[in-house]
């Protein structure tokens, strides 16, 4: 079977061709993405609208390189799959209208993705891919939770953040230190310049003794850290306060992430999400779970952040197992999207 997926719930127009075996790993074709960071840097964060429309412009000529590059012909699918939500609205309309009737015309069924299994999937795409069970960390601009992961759709939310999200500490200090949109990765690389001891931050919650999360009080602190450096700080200060932020960000997640494989007694970890792209980060859980015989599984790089290839991966091994829900026939017309969308309701 062939399935085509597309993602487009933020800034990143995906498209991705995946092969599923009767037997064995689905295997990934063909991929390509667009990047809309460029656009909206301007504005210091995403525009929705402007998203919506980039998506549109971008989707059909990503779709069509996928299938030059695997040398498949439309004709060949059989089953388009796309990001249902959560995300902005515009933008998964984009994803979820061209999936339908593309389908419809082709009288295949389509079938709508949670985003965050398709994070949570993306490992499978490497050589190295996790069993089931295990515990997944899923860090992205818009969540943090640690999981119990049983089998694909068994979603046991262990804990989670109570306000803001790993990604968005990144990005919302890093936007307090003057640097682009988005601010992880930009952050995570003046903080290679800098000594984290120079600034003391806190660490919400850390001795909770439950695996939840808060970030809101980090970019306070940052913010009076900022400030206090007055008008002009400098290089060395700036790359200071940005190191001290990227370890605080990454003690509490290490932390959580060992307290939820202690909880569970799962000896396998999953990290999923763009910020499972910091260096740190993975430097730091690699340590601390080789001292505890844990194995850690990461996507590849460049499949941390938004992509087609985890939505087509998510969708490739749903039906594998028989638990698609596919839409077709007269019912395909029409769909729905879901801005707003639990993991744990799947
Ligand atoms: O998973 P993702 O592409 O989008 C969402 O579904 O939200 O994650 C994007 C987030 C942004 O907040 C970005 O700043 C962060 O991942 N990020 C990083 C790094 N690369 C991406 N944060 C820290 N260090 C990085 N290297
Ligand atoms: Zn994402």
């Amino acid at each position: 079977m062939l399935v085509l997926g597309f993602e487009s719930s933020c800034d990143e127009t995906g498209v991705a061709l995946v092969r599923v075996p009767e037997q064995g790993a689905p295997q990934l074709l063909a991929q390509a993405l667009h990047s809309q960071i460029s656009m909206h840097q301007a504005y210091g964060g995403v525009v929705p609208e402007l998203a919506s429309r980039d998506h549109i412009r971008r989707v059909l000529p990503l779709t069509r390189e996928v299938l030059a590059q695997a040398d498949v012909d439309l004709a060949e699918l059989d089953v388009v799959a796309y990001t249902q939500g959560p995300g902005l609205a515009g933008a998964l309309l984009v994803g979820a209208g061209v999936a339908v009737a593309l389908a419809s015309a082709l009288d295949k069924p389509t079938l709508g993705i949670h985003h965050l299994e398709g994070h949570l999937l993306s490992p499978f795409l490497s050589a190295d891919a996790p069993e089931f069970p295990f515990v997944a960390l899923l860090v992205s601009g818009g969540h943090t939770q640690l999981m119990r992961v049983t089998e694909v759709g068994q979603y046991e939310i262990l804990g989670e953040t109570i306000d803001d999200a790993a990604g968005e500490a990144f990005d919302k200090s890093a936007k307090l230190l003057g640097l682009p949109y988005p601010g992880g990765p930009h952050l995570s690389r003046l903080a290679q310049s800098g000594n984290a001891a120079a600034f003391d931050l806190p660490r919400p919650l850390l001795h909770s003794g439950k695996p939840d999360f808060s970030f809101a009080g980090l970019k306070t602190a940052v913010l009076t850290q900022v400030k206090r450096l007055g008008e002009a700080p400098t290089e060395q200060q700036k790359a200071d306060l940005a190191a001290a932020t990227q370890e605080a960000i990454v003690e509490v997640l290490v932390k959580k992430s060992l307290l939820a494989l202690k909880l569970t007694g799962l000896k396998r970890l999953v990290v999923a999400g763009g910020v499972g792209a910091n260096s740190l980060l993975r430097e730091q859980l690699n340590t601390a779970c080789a001292k505890r015989g844990v194995r850690v599984h990461y996507p590849e790089l460049s499949l941390c952040t938004d992509n087609g290839a985890m939505i087509a991966m998510a969708a490739a091994m749903r039906l594998q197992r028989g638990m698609a829900v596919l839409q077709s026939g007269p019912d395909a017309g029409g769909f729905e999207v879901r801005p707003r969308w639990p993991l744990g309701s799947i």
